[in-house]
């Protein structure tokens, strides 16, 4: 799997070193509120778990599905739930944990989705943010990195269901993209 990658973007150090700063941050922020985090499966997972782990209070944690990509490295803007929350947000305050916002096309359905079923509040909290190739304007309230314009894999994030488990961010060799 490690032959595979071309370089390493982010380290695991400093990938966790980052979500500490923003587990304290979160801490601060929502003192004396109770807390529901929604994961985005699947590439929020490892994200999520290293979040949430390193928080010293208590908070609820939920997880949703959509489809976005398929299997190709190509945004198709088509949004679909495949799982829904098990919980209702209604006047609770909810955290959406995702891994990567790209075109924003995903995290905009999504907030549209969850702001009708009236949370009292509802944030984003994503590892990482593609800038460059933002389609639609979404807020994101917590950023763990930008990264540039490159289709990146590790740390939850997969080409074609394989990589999710490396432990840091890396881009793939262009033969192995070729290959698929
Ligand atoms: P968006 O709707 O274009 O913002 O895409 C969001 C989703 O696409 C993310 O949650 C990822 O699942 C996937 N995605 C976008 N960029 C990458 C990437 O560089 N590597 C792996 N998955 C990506």
């Amino acid at each position: 799997m490690r032959e595979d990658v071309a370089k390493i973007l982010i380290t695991e150090e400093e990938i966790q070193r980052r979500v500490r700063e923003l587990a304290r941050q979160i801490e601060r922020d929502y003192e004396g509120k109770d807390l529901l985090m929604v994961g985005l499966l699947k590439g929020a997972v490892t994200f999520m778990v290293d979040l949430t782990r390193a928080m010293q209070r208590p908070v609820a944690v939920d997880f949703m599905a959509v489809s976005s990509y398929g299997s190709s490295t190509e945004s198709s803007g088509i949004v679909r739930i495949l799982k829904d929350l098990d919980e209702s947000i209604e006047g609770r305050h909810v955290l959406i944990v995702e891994d990567i916002v790209d075109t924003g096309l995903t995290l905009r359905y999504i907030l549209e989705v969850l702001r009708q079923r009236g949370p009292a509040s509802l944030r984003v909290c994503a590892l990482l943010n593609k800038k460059e190739r933002r389609l639609v304007d979404v807020p994101l309230d917590y950023v763990g990195f930008d990264v540039p314009n490159e289709f990146v894999v590790g740390y939850g994030l997969d080409f074609r269901q394989i990589y999710r488990n490396l432990p840091f961010i890396g881009v793939l060799k262009p033969e192995v993209y070729a290959r698929a």
